[in-house]
């Protein structure tokens, strides 16, 4: 015991235990953990084609806003968008992918359901059309926080 502590210090903490010598094979096989799955990715890559499209139907909006064009490209892309946001869930789930983004994944379709609900509710009260930008804009930053791949996945 003696000799396995330096002689200026005699504290309990300065033994040290011996680091087992890592094998090859287990450095191979944690860095292929860290490794992100196909569904992770394609989950990424679902969310960056989604994000994309959601910052289009921005524009498109702004569009019709500043009378470029009609309303007409806007409500094209739009049904397309909130069907495509499905995707995000499912792959989550049959992917198995981390709890948290499998909840974000739904909620994301949850809003862009409402996103639409809110546009036929704003026939009734021209109010409730008004959190159409603002779910809008919570549903980017919502996407735009799946676009990218984290070591949770
Ligand atoms: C995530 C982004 C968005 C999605 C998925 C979306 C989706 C939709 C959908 C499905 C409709 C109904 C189209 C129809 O009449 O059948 C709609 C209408 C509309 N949206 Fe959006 N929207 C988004 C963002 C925005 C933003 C940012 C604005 C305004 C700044 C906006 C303004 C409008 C307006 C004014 C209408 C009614 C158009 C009309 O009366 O024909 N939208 N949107």
């Amino acid at each position: 015991m003696q000799t396995l502590m330096s002689p200026m210090s005699s504290a309990p903490e300065a033994i040290q235990p011996v680091q087992p010598i890592q094998s090859a094979s287990s450095s191979v096989i944690q860095r292929a953990v860290a490794l992100p799955t196909r569904a992770a990715r394609t989950h990424t890559a679902v969310a960056r084609a989604l994000l994309g499209g959601v910052m289009l139907q921005i524009f498109f909006a702004g569009l019709a806003i500043f009378g470029v064009s009609s309303f007409l490209p806007h409500a094209i892309l739009g049904p397309l968008i909130i069907l495509g946001s499905l995707a995000l869930p499912i792959i989550a789930w049959r992917g198995r992918l981390d709890a948290a983004l499998h909840h974000r994944s739904w909620l994301v379709f949850g809003l862009m359901i409402v996103q639409g609900l809110l546009i036929d509710g704003s026939r009734l009260m021209p109010l409730i059309g008004a959190f159409h930008p603002l779910n809008a804009m919570l549903l980017a930053l919502l996407v735009a926080s799946m676009a990218r791949l984290t070591p949770d996945r």
